[in-house]
């Protein structure tokens, strides 16, 4: 699903790549934590896949595309195939939250008719059903990541990646998103996150790469906890069950084995089919049909 070989990037004026040499192949409907030092090459890694930067070097393919033959002008449809999720939100702030959603998938070009259906379909499947009538200022940020990860999943995209979906977050509202993102997981998105939170690495123990000064030092494929060193045994971090406590390293929340295998089978009949009538806005609404502009 996510192919990178050999991945160099360096910017302009630095001294070294933020991205060095790196290859991994995450497979399809897989979660990966990406953790790392602040300067890693996290949000760069995220950034090579949403083509927001070139390589200097390397291929990646995703979903089959090869990046280096998308031409310019089909880079927008390529990006709304992909669903993004940032710290910040980035809401439109004048529209409400149903339009927040329906504004993703106006400019995908799905009819009236269809966003209607489908806007209230995917608000509860994120919690938000009967939030549609309020602005983003009217919302606790939890309930405004909400709405983020609402648009970003409307178009069901194959991948969704999310660059600190929590770090604007209390510890409880952290942990309710994280819990969102894995239920879209659950229904068949491959699931891409960075964090520097320990305690949701640790509490999910999914897949977890380490990057360090642009390479990847540690790939944990199964029962990852959150570590920054370069043990890169690709193997559990675990023994007998439990984590493994590195001298000096805290592991915030401990974690029984039973919680490991608790996922339900991806289906699409899983998705939740309640049909929710369009709320009306508080304010005054601007007509569905805006002139594009980039969302994702
Ligand atoms: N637009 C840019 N121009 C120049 N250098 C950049 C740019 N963006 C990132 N870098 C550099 O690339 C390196 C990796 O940055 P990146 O943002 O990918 O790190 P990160 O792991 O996401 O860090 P954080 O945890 O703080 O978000 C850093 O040394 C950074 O200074
Ligand atoms: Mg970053």
């Amino acid at each position: 699903m996510i192919l990178l070989d050999h991945v160099t990037k360096q910017y302009p004026g630095d001294k070294r790549p933020a991205l060095d040499d790196v290859s991994l192949h995450i497979a399809p409907n897989e979660f990966v934590f990406l953790v790392g030092k602040s300067g890693a090459g996290k949000s760069t890694l995220l950034k090579m896949i949403t083509k927001e930067e070139a390589p200097d070097s390397g291929k990646i393919i995703i979903g089959g595309i090869d990046l280096d033959y998308t031409r310019k002008k089909d880079i927008p449809n390529y990006r709304r195939r992909i669903g993004v999720v940032f710290q910040d939100y980035k809401l439109l702030p004048a529209r409400t939250v149903f339009e927040n959603v329906a504004f993703a998938l106006e400019i995908a070009g799905m009819s009236n008719y269809e966003i209607e259906k489908t806007v209230p379909k995917v608000l509860e499947l994120v919690g938000l059903a009967d939030k549609g009538s309020k602005f983003p200022d009217q919302l606790s940020g939890g309930e405004q990541q909400r709405v983020s990860i609402a648009r970003a999943i409307a178009r069901q995209p194959k991948v969704l990646i999310a660059d600190e979906p929590t770090g604007n977050l209390d510890v409880l509202t952290r942990q309710e998103i994280i819990d969102l993102l894995k239920k879209i997981n659950d229904y068949g998105t491959t699931v891409l996150v960075t964090t520097h939170d320990e305690s949701i690495v640790n509490h999910l123990m999914k897949r977890v790469i380490t990057l360090k000064d642009g390479k990847i030092v540690s790939d944990q494929k199964q029962h990852g906890i959150y570590r920054l060193d370069s043990d890169n045994d690709g193997m559990s971090g675990f023994h007998n069950g439990r984590p493994i406590r590195k001298p000096g390293q805290s592991l915030s929340r401990p974690v029984r084995p039973a919680q490991v295998a608790t996922r339900p089978a991806a289906s699409n009949a899983a998705r939740p089919t309640a049909k929710i009538a369009r709320p009306a806005a508080t304010r005054s609404r601007k007509p569905l049909n805006t002139p594009g502009r980039r969302v994702i």
